[in-house]
């Protein structure tokens, strides 16, 4: 098939004087996209790189592809990263991945927490503040931890999101507003392991609803492949990150991860992961592949708290957890790539 890799490249984003230095952490690198290229090469395609702004109306119209692998993270606006595919649906290209609504939705994390909750999902009590001198909720007690709530990559996540008391909140409340212009997450701060869980397939009936916890149950999983779940090692890393995935783990010292996979869990708390984690790209609808990000509460015997999903996980062969899961899983990158890339083809009738 002829196959148009649709991404943001971190060198041809958008730069304007005073822009934050971590602005554009979460769009993709030469490298990253160069790798993806030539996994769909292996697979038999011919594969070529479109930048996924303002220019691919044209450039889609003059390539033509027969499907489209979407990695967009967008790069302005409450719903970046569903804007890319919303273009795809409107001129019927087919593409991978979650659709425009699940995209839209997952960005927003507390407009997921809602939905998680809604369906008994475990995720930490929030509240969301759009000034910094909201009365903070009597039910939240400290410490309490502090995010943008429209970011990844770590952007906004760093020890100072950890707050012990009124001051640090109000402090940490006005530094996201100055630098994110969004409103901030604030959430019960869970101590304790972290734990991701990677997902590729589709489910056998995709309605928006929980999974029954019946016989039904297996006949509706066995599309979902799940990867063996990645624990960082948060030893491995100085003091000063305050055992957090911060932004500068994820960005400055992405090269050199320190992580366990799979990670040392008992047989049956993968099982509870894994039952999350496909509940989690039921209720909030994802597609083909997504990676759900867990605490597990070392106060309350390890007790799972779903903390978001990304249904456009990081894709470097080298550092990013989804593949680092799969190589564990003895995959090898074009594998994981092309299973992506024919997940959705089959959804489309293209095979
Ligand atoms: N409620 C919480 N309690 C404790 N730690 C938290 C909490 N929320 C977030 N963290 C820490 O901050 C990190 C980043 O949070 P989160 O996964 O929400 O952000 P992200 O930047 O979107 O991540 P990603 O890179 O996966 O997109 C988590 O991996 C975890 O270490
Ligand atoms: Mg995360």
């Amino acid at each position: 098939m002829k196959v148009a890799l649709l991404a943001n490249l971190k060198k041809n984003a958008p730069s304007w004087p005073g822009m934050p230095p971590d602005r554009w952490d979460d769009l993709d690198s030469e490298e990253t996209i160069e790798a993806i290229l030539r996994a769909l090469e292996a697979g038999g395609h011919q594969a070529i790189f479109l930048e996924g702004d303002i220019t691919l109306f044209d450039t889609l119209r003059t390539v033509k592809p027969d499907i489209c692998f979407n990695i967009c993270e967008g790069h302005f606006g409450d719903g970046r990263e569903a804007q890319v595919p919303a273009l795809l649906e409107m001129m019927r290209i087919p593409y991978t991945g979650s659709r425009v609504l699940t995209l839209a939705l997952a960005l927003d994390k507390p407009m997921t927490k809602r939905v998680l909750s809604y369906h008994g999902l475990p995720t930490p009590p929030f509240q969301v503040f759009e000034r910094e001198d909201e009365p903070l909720d009597p039910d939240l007690q400290f410490p309490l931890f502090v995010k943008p709530s429209r970011e990844g990559t770590g952007m906004g996540v760093s020890a100072e999101s950890i707050v012990y008391d009124q001051g640090q909140l109000r402090a940490q409340l006005r530094r996201i507003f100055e630098r994110y212009e969004e409103p901030a997450l604030v959430e019960r701060f869970i101590e304790g392991r972290e734990v991701t869980v990677g997902i590729v397939g589709n489910l056998c009936a995709p309605a928006a609803r929980r999974i029954p916890e019946d016989e039904d149950a297996p006949r509706i999983l066995q599309g979902l492949h799940f990867f063996p779940p990645l624990e960082v090692d948060m030893a491995a890393y100085p003091a000063e990150e305050a055992g957090v995935y911060t932004g500068r783990i994820k960005v400055e010292m992405a090269h050199e991860f320190h992580c366990l996979c799979p990670a040392p869990l008992e047989a049956e708390q993968v099982e509870e992961l894994n039952w999350l984690a496909a509940a989690t790209f039921r209720v909030i609808g994802c597609l083909d592949v997504a990676r759900v990000d867990f605490r597990l509460d070392a106060r309350d015997g390890n007790r799972p708290y779903i903390l978001e999903v990304n249904p456009l996980p990081g894709l470097n062969p080298e550092y990013s957890d989804l593949c680092i899961e799969a190589a564990a899983d003895g995959w090898s990158y074009p594998q994981l790539i092309n299973r992506i890339l024919d997940l959705a083809a089959e959804r489309y009738g293209l095979r």
